[in-house]
Formats: structure tokens, sequence, C-alpha cells
């Protein structure tokens, strides 16, 4: 049985990844750690409730070193020297900018650099002696097509830039994790969920937040050295050839 933490799991994406990783058989899941800044959420104590204690929230502000290493202490106590085996960097943050790039804010682009990268390695490096101690030794990045370098046109109109810009250097990352922990047997990878109904993605957005959910599942579960260093994007039946930037092909994304 393996256990998993996710970041960012108060709602939208993360929490819909728990809710079905709470479903699965024990043999399979352990504990489901989702970490949140606030976890007194009705939705998080909802959660916890229905699945018997098998979910964990974990309060955890990333830019709070002694909050970091407070959850690291929790998530060692609960797990008894079994460690974690997957980890999920879910947590992210999209703003907008008005016109063109030279209007992107420099608050916005550092805000947004700070939460999708920085935190990012900052919980990964928290975390690396637990997932040591794990059998999986599974790192998945919540990344996004949006940050693509090579499909810069495609998502041309998409006003997001200061996004874009942190989801590529999140790419980036998980690059350099990959490298330097393969001989580990570390698989880290980055993965685009699709353009789902969130807080994040808008009530307009492809797909049902499940959707995602569900195929980002199925790549943790069947993760290994094979998907080490990987940009993966989701296959969703019918969508196969859609217009390039709502294609769900399965298939890997361009860097
Ligand atoms: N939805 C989409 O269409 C889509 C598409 C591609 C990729 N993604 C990626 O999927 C991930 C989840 O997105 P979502 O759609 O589920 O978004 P969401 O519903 O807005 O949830 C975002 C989560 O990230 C957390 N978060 C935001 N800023 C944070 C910070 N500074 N420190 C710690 N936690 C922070 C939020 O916690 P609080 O509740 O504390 O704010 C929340 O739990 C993100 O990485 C996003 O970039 C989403």
């Amino acid at each position: 049985m393996a256990n998993y933490l996710i970041t960012g799991a108060s709602r939208g994406l993360g929490l819909s990844l728990a809710t079905l990783l709470a479903r699965e058989a024990e043999s399979q899941v352990g504990l489901v750690f989702i970490t949140s800044r606030n976890t007194d959420t009705p939705k998080v104590a909802d959660l916890v409730e229905k699945t018997s204690g098998r979910v964990v929230p974990v309060q955890l502000d990333a830019n709070d070193p002694k909050s970091l290493a407070a959850a690291v202490e929790l998530v060692a106590d609960r797990v008894q020297g079994k460690g974690l085996d997957v980890l999920v960097n879910n947590a992210g943050v999209q703003t907008w900018t008005r016109g063109k790039v030279e209007n992107l804010s420099p608050i916005d682009l550092t805000n947004s650099f700070h939460t999708n990268v920085t935190l990012t390695h900052l919980v990964t490096s928290a975390f690396l002696p637990l997932l040591r101690q794990g059998k999986r030794k599974v790192i998945a990045n919540i990344s996004s097509t949006v940050g693509s370098i090579a499909l810069g046109t495609t998502f041309e109109h998409h006003p997001a830039p200061a996004y874009k810009i942190s989801k590529a250097g999140m790419n980036m990352l998980t690059v350099n994790y990959s490298l330097d922990y393969r001989s580990e047997g570390f698989s880290v990878f980055a993965i685009s969920p699709g353009w789902l109904r969130t807080d994040l993605g808008g009530a307009g957005a492809d797909l049902p937040v499940e959707t995602g959910a569900k195929e980002v599942l199925r790549y943790l579960k069947a993760a290994g050295p094979q998907l080490n260093g990987r940009f993966l994007n989701i296959h969703v039946p019918g969508w196969e050839n859609a217009p390039a930037s709502n294609r769900y092909d399965g298939k890997d994304a361009p860097w």
C-alpha cells in the first residue's frame, strides 16, 4: 500500500484526486495526506469524515520553514517508518494580464513564480527524505500545456503570461529533479491535467474536474522509471483530434 501527499488539496483538482484515492482498495492506497494553508474548511472536514481518517489534513504554508518542518514531522510520525510513496505538487495559482506582455506586473510574475516553482521546490526537497524511505519514489508536478514553449503560438491568446512563464519554469524544475534522482529510482514527471472546471480553470473549461483527476490518478498508479523526466498529457476519448489547445490524446506534451 502506498502513502500519498497532495499539496493544495483544499479544493479543485487536489481535493478531487484525494477523494478518488480514498476510494481505492486499502491494499493499494494507504494514507492520503492533503495539505493546504488552511485545512479548516467544510470541504476538507467533509472528506476527512467520510474517509474515516484515511485522508489526513496537514496545515502547510511552505513559505514558513516552521510550518514545512512541522508538516514533514507530522507525516513522518503517521507513516511509522514506511515513508511517503507519491508526492503530488498540485498547489498552483494563475493570474491574468490585460493586453500585451509589457503590462505584466512584476508582482504577479514574482508571486506566480514563487507559488508554482519555488514552493514546489521547497516542498519536494523537504519531503525527499520521506520519499527515499517509500517504495514508489514518485513525484508528480501538476503543470500545464500553456507552459509549453513549443505550444507558445497555440496559446498565444491565453492572457496569463505569469502562469505560462512559471509553468515553463516548473517543467525545467521537473527535468532537474528527474536527472538528479533517477539513479535512486525516482520517477519525477510533469503532467498537464486538462482544462478543468475549478476555481482556477473557470466554469467554461473543457472537462469536469473528476475527468482530469481520474487521468492523473491513472498515471500515478502506473508511474515508474518509464515516466521519469516526461511531460504528460491526459487522454480523454473523443478529444484526441481536437484543436491543439484542447487536445487530450495521452501523448507526451511538447516542452
Ligand atoms: N484547472 C485547470 O484547468 C488546470 C489546467 C492545467 C493545470 N492546472 C493546475 O492544476 C493545479 C490545481 O489547480 P486547480 O484548478 O485545482 O486550482 P484551484 O481550484 O484554484 O486550487 C488551487 C489550490 O492551490 C492552492 N494554492 C494556491 N496558491 C497557493 C500558495 N501560494 N500556497 C499554497 N497553496 C496555494 C490553493 O490553496 P488555498 O485554498 O489555500 O488557496 C488550492 O488548494 C494547479 O497547479 C494548476 O496550475 C489546472
